[in-house]
């Protein structure tokens, strides 16, 4: 029998390579390959005797389905993220950064659905017994019915579970503390938590009942990150927050039953996280309306419109090669309506520093904010301020015209909701409210947005002057 050959595989994606190097070539994280033993998986490999195949039952598509496929949680931002409640039978992974707070969603979702008259069992891997139970009273959870295990063997979980009434919900927390008799590697490395990820998601597909698996993000490659089981759960959350801000997104990354591009937004609070139905109150809550640099972005997230403030400071630089930092949005497309602004406006930004900011430690991943982003750029390198009560939204293209996107009049509503009675839009955009008293100036191309700033910092210099 060939001697089993050991696998180098990337604790980031899971990408196989033959020998060891510093950077994955995958995903291109460093630092991240470990050496695995290939036979450590799950029952494969030479030297074991294949069994033999027993026919499953095939089965038409429409028949019963035994039970109603959702359990809403009442917690209406976790539900928005999931897609209107976890799934019955569904494997769901929630990923986030260490401290980020998903051990606090997960004990406040169990809570509620215990609550609500489900059998939930919460399984910490992490935490102590008396820890859980500590977290439990500061968010006042603590008179609930949700069954606490701590333990990380698989084996023993799945007993555990398998035993008395089945469960309705059971959230593992977390996937990198799982560690399985049938697979030889160190507990956290991809072999062991994809062996326990697929015992568990058996186990909820076999039963019916929810698995909420936790798992941390992690840069270094010490433990397998959860990328590296998405392909097999029905759903991934992202939970993300600046440690800096108060605020929390849960954001929908993939779904096999429901929308991906909703997010839930809450405020990490010393009781819990509270949920924020409205997060453009809490985004544009400390906004500065007379510094130059600041412009209202009308952004949509899924079905919600979101409006929050992108700050920019445009100063002389002193070094050869100007800086360029961003924080929340993407710094290609930074770099990218720089070069627009400097071909096809003559706005010069070579000799420039430029620091661009999304408030409240949000992260803007929409087009759409280019022309919020242009306007804050030009303010600042004007030094005029921008009307406090418009609002910008357009994509612009690489030949500096406007085009319009998607939502406008659901944007503008939001706008008007909140008090802006001005906006600057791309030019043709249909679908602008009926009867609405807003100020809509439309922009067809970048030039003409910058000669309309530009031009009020002319007036507003010479007002200076006289
Ligand atoms: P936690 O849920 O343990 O994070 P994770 O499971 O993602 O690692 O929460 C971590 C942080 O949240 C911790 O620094 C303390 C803070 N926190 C509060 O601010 N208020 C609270 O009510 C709780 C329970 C935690
Ligand atoms: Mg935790």
């Amino acid at each position: 029998m060939a001697k089993a050959k050991t696998q180098f595989i990337c604790q980031n994606c899971g990408t196989v390579h033959n020998r060891w190097a510093g950077k994955c070539e995958g995903c291109g994280e460093w630092n991240t390959i470990v050496e695995e033993d290939p036979m450590g998986g799950i029952g494969s490999g030479p030297g074991k005797t294949p069994k033999k195949g027993r026919p499953v039952t095939l089965t038409s598509l429409s028949g019963e389905i035994e039970e109603a496929p959702r359990i809403p949680t009442g917690m209406s931002e976790l539900d928005r993220a999931t897609g209107g409640g976890f799934v019955r039978g569904s494997a769901v992974l929630i990923g986030g950064d260490p401290g980020i707070g998903k051990s606090t969603l997960l004990m406040q979702a169990a809570a509620a659905l215990s609550r609500r008259g489900h059998r939930i069992v919460y399984v910490s891997g992490e935490e102590a017994v008396a820890q859980v139970r500590l977290r439990a009273q500061r968010l006042g959870a603590a008179d609930t019915d949700v069954l606490l295990a701590a333990e990380t063997n698989v084996e023993d979980i799945l007993a555990t579970i398998s035993e008395g009434k089945r469960p309705d919900l059971i959230i593992i927390d977390s996937i990198q503390t799982l560690w399985s008799d049938t697979a030889d590697s160190a507990p956290g490395t991809v072999t062991q938590v994809r062996t326990g990820v697929q015992a568990m998601i058996r186990f909820a597909k076999q039963t019916g009942a929810t698995m909420v698996l936790v798992g941390h993000v992690t840069k270094d490659g010490q433990i397998a990150g959860p990328r590296v089981v998405e392909h097999m759960v029905d759903a991934v959350l992202y939970f993300e927050g600046d440690r800096g801000h108060h605020y929390r997104i849960l954001r929908t990354v993939k779904n096999r039953f429901g929308p991906t591009d909703e997010i839930g937004v809450f405020e990490m609070s010393d009781k819990g996280l509270r949920e924020v139905s409205n997060p453009s109150e809490l985004f544009l809550g400390e906004r500065n309306e007379k510094s130059p640099g600041a412009a209202v972005f009308a952004g949509m997230e899924g079905t919600r419109p979101v409006l929050v403030e992108v700050q920019a400071l445009v100063a002389p630089t002193s070094l050869g090669t100007p800086r360029r930092a961003v924080v929340g949005w993407d710094s290609s497309r930074l770099a990218m309506i720089l070069a627009v602004l400097e071909a096809h406006c003559g706005v010069k930004l070579g000799s420039h520093d430029v620091y661009l900011n999304v408030a409240g430690g949000y992260r803007i991943s929409e087009p759409a904010a280019d022309m919020a982003i242009a306007s804050a750029l030009v303010s600042s390198l004007a030094g005029v301020a921008l009307p406090a009560d418009c609002v910008y939204f357009g994509e612009v293209s690489l030949s500096g015209a406007v085009r319009t996107v998607s939502h406008t009049g659901q944007r503008l509503k939001e706008a008007e909701k909140l008090g802006f009675s001005a906006a600057f839009l791309p030019s043709a955009s249909a679908e602008l409210p009926k009867g609405a008293k807003g100020r809509w100036t439309e922009i067809e191309s970048l030039p003409d947005l910058v000669s309309r700033i530009a031009g009020s910092a002319s007036r507003f210099r010479q007002v200076e002057d006289e």
